[in-house]
């Protein structure tokens, strides 16, 4: 799917039937030069960029796991987890010191763009994320990046 008409930051526009997006579970859609994963999951919608922030691997077909209370996808190219609801990239880390303590989920920060979905009257629409600021996703969204993902 392809939305070629210009989006304005921060106003919704729509995506399609909630009924559709439903049933493909996953819909990627490109606005402009940046390329969105719409998922439905138990009930709810999210979105975020498609390319992965550590190398621009796609996150379309990443498995969604429950880890630390937090649901993610996990990208198929390196594992690494990233919070659905907020774009945080988590990982679960040891101590080399403390080696008799279990390893626990730490934070990266937020690493990946996410947008926000709304549901109105059987219709779903985005809004591009209008946080400030450099998110580590936004690379692939720019020609370098997509250049960069051309040479692999
Ligand atoms: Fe996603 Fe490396 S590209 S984990």
């Amino acid at each position: 799917m392809s939305k070629e008409e210009t989006v304005e930051s921060g106003k919704p526009f729509l995506v399609g039937n909630k009924k559709d997006l439903i049933e493909t579970k996953r819909t990627s859609i490109t606005v402009g030069e940046r390329v969105l994963l719409i998922i439905h999951h138990e009930g709810v919608f999210y979105a975020l960029d498609q390319h992965c922030y550590h190398a621009g691997g796609s996150l379309l077909n990443g498995d969604i796991e429950e880890l630390d209370n937090r649901l993610c996808i996990v990208c198929p190219k390196h594992k690494y987890k990233i919070s659905l609801k907020n774009g945080e990239g988590i990982y679960n880390a040891t101590n080399p010191k403390e080696k008799d303590k279990p390893p626990c989920w730490k934070s990266k920060g937020i690493k990946q763009r996410v947008h926000k979905v709304t549901e109105v009257d059987g219709k779903v629409f985005l809004t591009l994320s209008e946080t400030p600021g450099w998110i580590e996703s936004d690379y692939y969204q720019s020609e370098k990046g997509r250049a960069d993902l051309k040479l692999e």
